[in-house]
């Protein structure tokens, strides 16, 4: 019966229709619902077409009498598949074994218990009944399309036996369907794997549902990949039997097809390998291990069990801070790592959030089989080594996230890309990062279809822009696992900030301290009796607005608490300022030493890299009980705090923002780290008005900044668009902003000129400058004429330099060549000290021509090259009046070259701070920045052919400016995280090279080291091995690539 129903099938289907329909050979493809919306769309691979001589099934699997029998194909089978999964140590289980974990089913059988609540806090975007009819209809139709190409594509013996396979889920899709539309969920699992099986939505959505378990879905759970297999190819053998044999070469070519297929098969099963969200319950397992999750939140299973990610269309989601978003892109990223096998990009908005989460999830893909890959700073490779076994997740700030992009689309790479991740989302209306967030998200839409964005943010308003731009489904909810408490004190009165009454607070309390004069007078606002009411037994974080106020705040405190705070883990506060000491080279900030004793520390931009953390660890132990810290605390940080102080409503003289006020008291309860959590913001009588208003207003919309970051915005989006490719006439430009959040928001912010005006201007701009040439005409604002790119302009945009440096940059490189000095590295870092930090800078005249008469007969070479004139240095720290016309960009950008030059020969940011007279916080963050442009400037090199001599100067230089230690540490410090403070412990115990941390034992590694925690320890072990790990495949697929054949060898066929 079935014989003739599959030939029509396959007939139907004409050899070039089935050409195109044909998934690409990966296995995520052949299942991806995108890819079969979007069949043309990228990645496709070679189609692995059946000999078109002979268009009959018969031909095809003439005689497969022997292969019945055929063990050696069977063997061959079972090697593909063991070796499947022994490469990627996941367990692909039996369909018998496959039962929703625990954890699943009982969050879904909480779900049933609160149901009617569950409505009330969920607000999908779209109505929830219509919805769920819609997509009802949608699965239906998706999973007849899918089905339909992949039958199209697969020989007889599949077809045949999924042809009978067919008759049994469209029996499971249908009661699934009926069950879930009568709102009966049970919490019992899905028992079944069934064709749908072969898509990761469909099993998906059949998850919550029970599905009705007649005899024939028992029958198929207890079939392993394996027996899959075999019976289709016994169905197959069987069928042969009718069939008329044909010639030995035809049956051969239909053998390798099979086994083809077969692998195939396998590879593609893989788009649910386990009973945790598709993926193996070792992910649960992990979770509990690393991070402590037992159990999902309701919201985090129901936001995964979304109808629209399970089609992979783009989510933004929204909760309260600490409600648990990470987890679920998380989870979603595993997803698409080992059930799609496709790479990924998180996007974060700090370095110091990309370290923790490389750190973090580096464990996960050791165990797992993947790549954590570090875009941030001067770390990262473009493009991207590409990969022959693992999958990479490649977690980037959002400048290194943008050239990473930029680097995949080049190389035709976006379809390896199946999902982008971004955190904090509403830094899209936040400056140039804003901007680069949004031309790369714009990017990511407009090149590649098959690339599904998650958005997520505690802090959205205008969601229906953003949606707009992204394209995205929007789940929102007001979840939070702790509860925080919001009060406002005015005077001694505090309120509990209530929106629901007219007023928007309400009495709560009358603040009961007694305060002697004096203490009256240094705390005014007192905070003390805010403080002590939680510490030391408990966290608490004060929010100021300066960073000079962060120091007195915490001075002020300290001075004033009783002694016997000093008893609380005094051994711990004194190994911590030693540690400090170290640190600092033998030095440690006065204020940090009179603050500690009694466990309070400030926290702010002027600190070291190295002190910073030391800081936040010890906070996080309990060691310091109070952080008095400016906003760089505010986004993202999982720290302990049972109390928020906002010691007022401004960021530095600017009034607070909702967005920013929202953040910062996020910062209060998070799970995991305490029970309960409240915040207080101190008000002025004069300002009672306008946190009244802020406290009940809105959250601010987030706005495109394309236009306001001119250089950085626009016009760099319009360069890089025609360097790419994307858009190289004036129209197709049109029509790519108009796809961008600029485009969404044009009605508002566009006032003055038209989109098309403005990027009609843009171009012309850019072709101005040198960086595009074409042709505009002069009043046609949809013109089609083609620009292309110059050589400057491709490597202004590869090296990700602000265009309104990028002449001055390449006429100094230029000037270079003339004659670099190479006798000292000063000329050179002259031309890597970044632009944007030389406005700022006001030279100390007097150190300045201090410098200038200890400079080398080479280093005064330099100086005169780069055209700063002695006399002028000397008359300024003469204070003679000066008539010379002098550039004072150069003359204070080679101060700054001159502090980092004091840094590359001392490696000691506190010395080199204290002959400059900067902050040790304005040294690291001049030190981080020219890491930073260094690799910029080697980029734009690296594509202009004259500046050829500087690639292999700069690389070495970029090294020196990222680590900035003594060489022998920097194999250490390679390893997110590990700074130069731990670099030296390891090294001075023994712990040397890359290899040391990847084999170590972290209980004896805590043994050695001092003030290393056994999480730390494990941390470091983790990430050394994955870094190991990533070098190696990347050496491995170097040699690999060197002793292909080519396939073009003249003379060979
Ligand atoms: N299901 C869960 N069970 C227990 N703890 C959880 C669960 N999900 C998340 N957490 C923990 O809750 C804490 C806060 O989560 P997360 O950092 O994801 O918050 P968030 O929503 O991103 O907040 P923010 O907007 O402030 O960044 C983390 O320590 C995380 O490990
Ligand atoms: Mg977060």
């Amino acid at each position: 019966m079935a014989e003739p129903r599959l030939a029509v099938r396959r007939r139907s289907c004409p050899p070039s229709d089935r050409k195109r329909r044909r998934p690409s050979g990966k296995p995520g493809d052949v299942c991806s619902p995108v890819a079969l919306k979007t069949p043309s769309s990228g990645g496709e691979g070679p189609p692995t077409e059946i000999p078109c001589s002979n268009d009959s099934e018969e031909d095809m699997f003439g005689d497969y009498d022997g292969f019945y029998g055929n063990d050696s194909l069977l063997e061959q089978v079972d090697d593909t598949e063991h070796k499947y999964l022994q490469d990627k140590n996941l367990a692909i289980k039996a369909a018998g074994d496959i039962t929703l974990g625990n954890l699943q089913s009982g969050v879904h059988q909480k779900k049933q218990d609160n149901f009617s609540t569950l409505e009330n806090m969920v607000a999908l975007k779209a109505d929830k009944e219509d919805a769920i009819q819609m997509n009802e209809n949608d699965s239906m139709d998706s999973n007849q399309e899918l089905t339909e190409s992949i039958l199209a594509d697969l020989p007889s013996s599949q077809l045949l036996y999924l042809e009978k396979m067919d008759e049994v889920s469209s029996v499971s899709r249908i009661s699934a369907a009926s069950e879930r539309r009568n709102n009966c969920m049970n919490s019992s699992s899905d028992k079944v794997r069934s064709l749908s099986s072969f898509c990761p939505d469909a099993d998906h959505r059949n998850r919550p549902a029970t599905i009705a378990s007649d005899s024939k879905c028992d029958l198929c759970k207890t079939e392993s990949l394996k027996d899959h297999l075999k019976s289709a190819m016994t169905g197959n053998a069987k069928a042969q039997l009718l069939q008329v044999s044909r010639t030995k070469q035809l049956r051969e070519a239909a053998l390798s097809e099979e086994i083809c297929i077969a692998k195939k098969t396998i590879e593609s099963s893989s788009v649910d390998i386990g009973p945790f969200y598709g993926l193996p319950s070792k992910v649960k397992e992990l979770l509990r291990q690393f991070r402590g999750i037992e159990t999902l939140y309701e919201w985090q299973h129901d936001c995964l069990m979304l109808e629209p990610l399970q089609q992979r269309k783009n989510l933004i989601y929204s909760l309260p801070t600490s409600g648990g978003k990470t987890l679920v892109a998380e989870i979603l990223m595993l997803q698409e790592l080992l059930c799609r096998q496709k790479d990924v990009l998180m996007i974060l908005p700090y370095v110091a959030l990309v370290q923790e989460k490389v750190r973090g999830l580096s464990s996960f893909g050791l165990e797992l089989g993947f790549l954590v890959e570090e875009y941030a700073g001067s770390k990262g490779r473009f493009p991207p080594i590409k990969r022959r076994l693992k999958k990479s997740l490649y977690v980037a700030t959002i400048e290194k996230g943008h050239a990473l992009v930029n680097a995949l689309i080049e190389s035709e790479r976006m379809g390896d890309l199946g999902l982008v991740v971004v955190d904090e989302l509403h830094m899209l209306g936040e400056g140039s990062r804003g901007a680069a967030l949004e031309m790369t998200l714009a990017k990511i839409l407009y090149t590649s279809k098959s690339t599904q964005i998650i958005g997520m943010s505690a802090t959205l308003s205008n969601v229906g822009d953003l949606q707009k731009f992204l394209q995205a489904e929007y789940y929102t909810n007001n979840f939070r696992p702790v509860e925080l408490k919001e009060y406002v004190k005015i005077g001694d009165t505090i309120y509990e900030v209530d929106s629901k009454t007219g007023e928007g607070f309400t009495f709560s309390r009358l603040l009961n301290f007694k305060y002697s004069s004096n203490l009256e007078k240094a705390d005014p606002d007192h905070i003390i009796a805010l403080v002590t009411e939680v510490i030391p037994k408990y966290s608490c974080l004060v929010f100021c607005p300066t960073k000079k106020n962060c120091e007195n705040v915490s001075l002020m405190v300290s001075k004033y608490l009783k002694i016997e705070f000093r008893a609380h883990r005094e051994k711990e506060k004194q190994d911590l300022i030693k540690n400090l000491k170290s640190i600092g080279n033998g030095s440690v900030c006065p204020v940090l030493k009179q603050t500690i004793p009694f466990g309070i520390a400030y926290h702010h931009s002027g600190l070291t890299n190295d002190e910073r953390k030391t800081i936040e660890e010890a906070y996080s132990a309990g060691i310091l009980c109070l952080l008095a810290c400016t906003a760089t605390l505010a986004a993202g940080v999982n720290l302990p705090a049972r109390r928020v102080i906002l010691r007022a409503p401004y960021v530095a003289s600017d009034f607070l923002k909702k967005n920013q006020y929202k953040q910062m008291i996020g910062r209060a309860g998070r799970a995991g780290i305490d029970s309960a959590g409240e915040s207080i913001l101190i008000v002025q009588e004069k300002d009672k008005h306008l946190v009244w208003d802020l406290v009940n207003s809105p959250l601010e919309n987030c706005y495109s900044h394309l236009l306001l970051e001119l250089t950085k915005g626009i016009q760099s989006l319009l360069l890089s668009l025609v360097g790419l490719k994307i858009a190289v006439t004036q129209e197709e430009c049109n029509n790519f902003l108009c796809r961008t959040l600029l485009g969404v928001q044009q009605q508002l912010l566009l006032k003055e000129k038209s989109l098309s005006e403005i990027i009609k201007d843009g171009l012309e701009n850019l072709i101005e400058k040198g960086l595009l040439k074409g042709r505009m005409s002069e009043k046609d604002h949809n013109s089609q004429s083609a620009l292309t790119i110059t050589p400057l302009g491709r490597a202004t945009y590869k090296g990700s330099v602000d265009l309104a440096y990028c002449n001055l940059l390449y006429r100094e490189l230029k000037k270079g060549l003339e004659g670099l000095v190479l006798e000292t590295n000063l000329h050179l870092l002259y031309l890597a000290t970044p632009y944007d930090l030389t406005y700022n800078c006001s030279p100390d005249w007097m150190i300045y021509f201090r410098q200038f008469n200890q400079l080398s007969a080479a280093e005064q070479k330099v100086v005169d090259i780069v055209g700063v004139p002695e006399s002028f240095i000397t008359k300024k720290a003469s204070g003679q009046a000066i008539r010379k016309n002098v550039d004072i960009a150069v003359v204070n950008r080679l101060y700054l070259t001159f502090v980092l030059y004091a840094l590359l020969k001392e490696t000691n940011i506190w010395s080199v701070s204290e002959k400059f007279n900067m902050s040790r916080g304005y040294v690291q963050n001049l030190l981080n920045s020219a890491a930073s442009f260094a690799s910029c400037v080697l980029r734009f090199c690296e594509e202009l052919e004259e500046f050829w001599v500087y690639k292999a100067l700069l690389t070495e230089l970029t090294k020196q400016l990222t680590y900035c230690v003594k060489m022998e540490l920097i194999p250490l410090m390679e390893v997110a995280g590990v700074l130069e403070a731990r670099a030296k412990q390891l090294y001075n115990a023994g712990y040397k090279t890359l290899a040391h941390l990847a084999n170590a034992n972290p209980e004896a590694m805590i043994r050695m080291i001092e003030h290393l925690s056994r999480r730390q320890a494990k941390q470091i072990v983790s990430s050394a091995k994955m870094l190991l790990s990533e070098k190696a495949e990347a050496l491995q697929e170097e040699a690999e690539e060197l002793l292909k054949v080519p396939t073009d060898i003249p003379g060979t066929y």
